[in-house]
């Protein structure tokens, strides 16, 4: 059969500044997948995208072309609404491990598909696989009955979901096309409309240790993943959070994943236990479970002091293959095996603390990892025993290194001090969450 159209007829239009229609986006996005588009054909059309835009409709017709191109999750046999966060990265952001449990645990589903860390960012699936034994490759069958049972489940994205989107971002990352709203807006829908969701909210990290460094990038990402999220049928809103220095108090995956165990056991840094708060809470209002965010915050923090939401996880991390044992028993981790401290070199307040400079710290270290093929080590990372605002004498720790060689810690030791700014004066902290968008 003669097909409706040519790459290089669509390319030539979007190339020329029109609005390609829907079933020219869906026949460009099929005809990919299937490999009858080539990989350069659309290198070329990701940076006709990224150079012209796209329109709202564009935008998700795109998005549902790609969600589309593989399987979706099917999990309307599953009690409560289905809610999921997604986090545009950050430092020391470990808030999916604790929220997924903490909102299952108020009534929701949490059907939580997560992503590997790359560059500066961590990803949710190297924290996750610092559990002895867990496995984060769950087929989607198996996903949906851990989301029945469990009332989340925590895993990777499988093959068959979303694949246009695997293949898409593979050749973003290597064309300079990833810096474009209308295809990051696709690349995360598309995924997170193949879970079957009826509420999704985003957080959107903004800020030097942010993919989003601006107030107005970040609100026009939000604004475009509202919109097409919800003309998709899906409830959606956004909340744009700092993130200058990094989220909590450990930079590293098994101290990361530690240190969102303790959220659940009622400790945590102030700043990690009010994200994980906020967005929980909006997460809950979204579903109508809760009818205001106090309402909502209260829930929350009663499936903390129960307990509920600790022994949720247990369970879950059990039927992933894992032991049970470490939300109780952190030091069940993995351990690097030199810890060095690093001292305040005078006594005053803590001013500032660069989000960016501990993540090329980690990064060195084998926390994280600037090419998709590298391993990770799960021991290595930094204990920031000090935060800004907090006061410091000299002497005292300001952070710990976990390394795997006293000589990688001995180099990293000033790059940590030099992360730091100490001052006199009390530092004026804005607050974590800058503002929220909704429709
Ligand atoms: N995360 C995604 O999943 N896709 C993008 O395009 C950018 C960030």
């Amino acid at each position: 059969m003669k097909s409706a159209y040519t790459a290089v007829q669509l390319l030539t239009k979007k190339r020329d500044g029109a609005a390609l229609e829907p079933a020219e986006i869906r026949w460009l996005i099929d005809a990919f997948t299937q490999g009858v588009v080539t990989d350069y054909q659309m290198s070329a059309f990701a940076m006709a995208v990224l150079l012209r835009g796209m329109t709202e409709h564009e935008t998700a017709a795109l998005t549902l072309a790609m969600r589309d191109s593989g399987r979706r999750a099917h999990l309307r046999s599953a009690r409560g609404p289905k809610l999921d966060k997604h986090s545009t990265g950050g430092v020391g952001d470990k808030v999916s491990i604790c929220l997924a449990p903490l909102v299952a645990a108020c009534g929701a589903r949490v059907p939580m598909i997560s992503g590997r860390g790359l560059g500066h960012t961590g990803g949710t699936l190297d924290k996750l696989e610092a559990i002895p034994g867990f496995s984060v490759n769950q087929s989607l069958t198996r996903f949906e009955r851990l989301v029945k049972n469990y009332g989340f489940a925590l895993i990777g994205q499988t093959r068959d979901l979303a694949p246009a989107d695997r293949k898409l971002y593979a050749l973003r990352d290597v064309t300079a096309t990833v810096e474009s709203i209308p295809l990051i807006t696709a690349s995360i829908l598309s995924k997170k409309l193949a879970e079957d969701l009826d509420g999704l909210v985003l957080d959107v990290k903004v800020g030097r240790g942010a993919f989003m460094k601006t107030l107005p990038e970040a609100r026009a990402l939000a604004r475009s993943i509202v919109k097409v999220g919800t003309a998709a049928g899906v409830k959606v809103s956004a909340l744009l959070t700092r993130m200058d220095a990094p989220l909590g108090r450990t930079v590293g995956n098994a101290l990361e994943t530690a240190e969102a165990f303790e959220v659940l056991l009622g400790g945590g840094a102030d700043d990690l236990v009010e994200c994980t708060l906020a967005l929980g809470a909006e997460m809950l209002c979204l579903g109508g479970l809760a009818k205001t965010p106090t309402q909502a915050r209260r829930m929350l923090e009663a499936a903390i002091a129960s307990g509920r939401a600790a022994d949720m996880l247990e369970d879950l991390i059990a039927a992933q293959g894992g032991d049970r044992r470490v939300v109780r028993e952190p030091d069940r981790l993995p351990r690097a095996p030199h810890r060095v401290v690093v001292t305040a070199p005078r006594s005053g307040r803590v001013q500032d603390l660069d989000a960016m400079a501990i993540a090329q710290v980690a990064l060195r270290l084998g926390a994280g990892r600037t090419r998709a093929d590298q391993q990770i080590d799960p021991r290595v990372g930094i204990v920031l025993l000090k935060k800004p605002g907090n006061a410091v004498r000299k002497g005292e720790a300001l952070a710990q290194l976990h390394t795997t060689t006293a000589q990688a810690a001995r180099r990293e030791l000033p790059n940590v001090l030099a992360a730091y700014r100490l001052g006199t004066a009390a530092p004026k902290l804005a607050p974590l969450v800058i503002e929220r968008i909704a429709r």
